[in-house]
């Protein structure tokens, strides 16, 4: 694309001069008859470089010097002016970008071609040097996204691997300690030593009561700890129907939330392809998203389930929508965190696994959110692709009936 060069004169014959000068150079010539003129040209039109008179109608030289800076900060001018002074040209420098300052008339009018060449170079270099200078930014910009993710990925698996090594441990001497305490709870509710007084019967009662219940909830969190670690393993896959794997999730979860009175709409839809999957831990990240929705939705509300196929890319999207409290905009995007909790008994482990699992399936996970209103979380899961198949071990209907 030819360069283009603005020639801002007032004096006809002189920019007649001028524009036949350069006509052979290949650029793209405009004119402007006065300082006005050219104002309005240079902004609506990319010129590489500005020649301008000085002394002018309407706008003069100065003003579109300034306006060539302000709208086109790459350009380059070139000044020729009848009324060169010290002062005249200092001001001309401090406008804006000025190339060359000249004298008229011009002794040698020849010298203008090679100027307006060295000019166009000088602005080929700026632009050329911002472009890398940005592109310098930019990955600089990129590379400290990396590596404050790495550090954060880091800090993570570290804290993963310390807790799963804890929750490990106290495995086998919790289940003890709930087995003991289900076993005192018993012997107690069954009979009251002779010689304790009812109301201290009933005090050793409900201790007893919270000892079982700390012992269970203790229980829990170590189950899910431990799940949070083994999920990281690669495990058998097979053809999977998913809404067989959500009839699974809802055996546990539809009651509980029957219980705490809120309605659970399940929408099917027909003819949905079914995914490459792990169906136990499909259940586990619909069991976790069921539990969530409960959590955050009061008495009368409605859970939404709903399934939807998807042709672009091929595969099952599952929405699992609660009219519950919804998330603050500021903790959206820390719910995947391990840990990260607004639950009093919470443990911030239930969405991370899900994510885990979820990314483990190439699938993807969104989540819409409106504090007062409810939250949505969306899951894809790939459909499988023929390749992906193992061949069927079954001889062909063809080598049967040989
Ligand atoms: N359906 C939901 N509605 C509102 N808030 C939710 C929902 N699901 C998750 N959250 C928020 O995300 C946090 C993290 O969830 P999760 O990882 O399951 O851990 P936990 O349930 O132990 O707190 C919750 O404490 C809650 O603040
Ligand atoms: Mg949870």
């Amino acid at each position: 694309m030819a360069e283009r060069v603005l020639i801002v004169e007032d004096e006809p014959d002189l920019r007649y001069v001028l524009t036949r000068q350069l006509r052979g150079d290949g650029y793209e010539l405009d004119t402007a008859v006065d300082g006005e003129d050219a104002i309005q040209k240079i902004q609506q039109n990319e010129y590489a470089v500005i020649i301008t008179d000085m002394n002018m109608p309407r706008k003069d030289g100065l003003s579109v010097i300034s306006a060539a800076r302000e709208f086109l900060p790459e350009a380059e001018v070139i000044v020729l002016t009848g009324h060169g002074s010290l002062e005249n040209a200092l001001q001309a420098f401090k406008a804006g970008n000025i190339f060359e300052y000249l004298l008229k008339p011009l002794d040698d009018i020849g010298l203008l071609n090679t100027l307006v060449a060295r000019a166009i170079e000088r602005r080929n270099l700026k632009r050329h040097n911002r472009q890398l200078f940005e592109q310098l930014q930019q990955a600089y910009e990129e590379l400290k996204q990396k590596s404050e993710m790495l550090v954060q990925n880091e800090k993570m698996s570290a804290i993963g691997t310390l807790a799963a090594g804890v929750a490990h441990e106290l495995n086998n001497p919790l289940t003890a300690v709930v087995g003991f305490a289900q076993i005192l709870q018993e012997k107690l509710k069954s009979k009251r030593p002779l010689n304790w007084s009812d109301e201290e019967y009933q005090r050793v009662l409900t201790a007893v009561e919270n000892l079982v219940q700390g012992a269970h909830r203790s229980r829990d969190i170590v189950g899910s700890l431990l799940r949070y670690a083994r999920v990281s393993r690669a495990d058998v896959r097979s053809l999977v129907d998913i809404h067989q794997v959500l009839r699974d999730a809802f055996v546990f979860t539809e009651h509980m939330l029957l219980r705490h009175g809120i309605a659970l709409q399940k929408q099917f839809a027909p003819d949905l392809p079914q995914v490459w999957a792990n169906p136990s831990r499909l259940q586990h990240v619909f069991t976790n998203l069921l539990l969530n929705a409960q959590q955050a939705t009061p008495s009368g509300g409605t859970v939404t389930v709903r399934t939807e196929r998807s042709e672009e890319p091929k595969g099952v999207w599952v929405h699992i929508e609660d009219t519950g409290c919804g998330i603050p905009e500021e903790d959206l995007p820390h719910i995947f965190e391990p840990f990260f909790t607004r639950r009093e008994d919470g443990t911030g482990l239930g969405l991370s696994i899900v994510r885990q699992i979820v990314e483990e399936h190439q699938g993807e996970i969104r989540v819409w959110s409106e504090v007062g209103k409810g939250t949505r979380f969306s899951i894809f899961l790939p459909a499988t692709e023929v390749y992906q198949l193992t061949p069927p071990e079954t001889p062909s209907i063809e080598a049967q009936s040989a």
